[in-house]
C-alpha cells in the first residue's frame, strides 16, 4: 500500500510558534500509512484575482501539492477569534479559479493551540465555516483544543504526555475518518478524487 498523504497547513510561522511545535509531534506520531507534509505557505504571495488563472510557479506548486494529498489538516493559532490570514491566504489560492475549487471533497481536521485558555475554539469554528464552504469533508469529533503554555519545554520537546496521547488518538480518528470518506481500495472514484464531479454520492 502506498503512502498516504495529509497536507498539513500550519497558520502559525513566528520561530517559537507553538503550533509549529504541534506539527512536528504530530508528524512524528505520523499513523502507519501516512505521512504529514507541511507546506510554507508564508512564502506564497497575497491571493489576488489578477493571477489566479496564471499564477507564479510558487502557487501552481502548492496547488499540485493539494491535489496530490489524501486529506488535508489544518494546524492554527487564534488570531482574534480566527485564523491567521497567512492561512486564509493559502485557502483562497486552493479555491480559486471560481469552478476549480481544489479542497472540494477532501477528508479535513483541525487542530489548534494557543496561549489561551479556550485554545483556539474560535479559531477553528471560524475555520470549519470556510471548510464547508469548500465542501472539505470535516471530521466533527474529536475535537482538539491545547492551551499550549505550559506543554512544551524551550527547545519545543513536548513535555506533557497526556498531551501527546491526545495527539495519537486525534490522529487515529482523522485516519479512521479519512479510510470512511476516501478509502484507498475504493472502486469508485472517492470523494478525494472527485474534481469536478459536482453532485457525486458518498462512496464509503
Ligand atoms: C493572538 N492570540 C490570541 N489567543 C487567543 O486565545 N485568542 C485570540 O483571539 C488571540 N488573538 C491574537 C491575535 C494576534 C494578532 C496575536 C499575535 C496573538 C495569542 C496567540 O494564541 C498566541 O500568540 C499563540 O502562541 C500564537 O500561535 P503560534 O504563533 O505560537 O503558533
Amino acid at each position: 500500500m502506498q503512502t498516504r498523504k495529509i497536507l498539513t497547513l500550519v497558520g502559525g510561522i513566528s520561530s517559537g510558534s507553538l503550533n509549529q511545535k504541534l506539527f512536528q509531534v504530530a508528524r512524528d506520531l505520523s499513523p502507519q500509512g501516512y505521512e504529514l507534509i507541511g507546506d510554507d505557505i508564508q512564502k506564497l504571495p497575497f491571493f489576488s484575482q489578477d493571477l489566479e488563472n496564471d499564477p507564479p510557479d510558487i502557487v501552481a506548486a502548492f496547488k499540485n501539492k493539494i491535489r496530490e494529498s489524501d486529506a488535508i489538516l489544518f494546524i492554527t493559532p487564534e488570531y482574534n477569534r480566527s485564523i491567521p490570514g497567512v492561512l486564509k491566504n493559502a485557502i483562497d489560492w486552493g479555491s480559486r479559479p471560481y469552478g476549480q475549487n481544489l479542497w472540494k471533497r477532501k477528508p479535513a481536521a483541525t487542530m489548534g493551540a494557543s496561549i489561551g485558555n479556550i485554545g483556539t475554539y474560535g479559531a477553528q469554528h471560524h475555520l470549519q465555516d470556510v471548510m464547508a464552504y469548500l465542501d472539505l469533508c470535516t471530521m466533527a469529533q474529536p475535537e482538539f483544543y491545547l492551551n499550549g503554555s505550559k506543554a512544551f519545554n524551550e527547545s519545543g520537546k513536548l513535555i506533557d504526555q497526556n498531551v501527546k496521547k491526545l495527539i495519537s488518538n486525534f490522529l487515529t480518528s482523522f485516519v479512521n475518518w479519512i479510510e470512511f470518506i476516501a478509502p484507498e481500495d475504493a472502486k469508485s472514484p472517492g470523494l478525494h478524487k472527485s474534481e469536478g464531479l459536482e453532485d457525486s454520492p458518498f462512496t464509503h
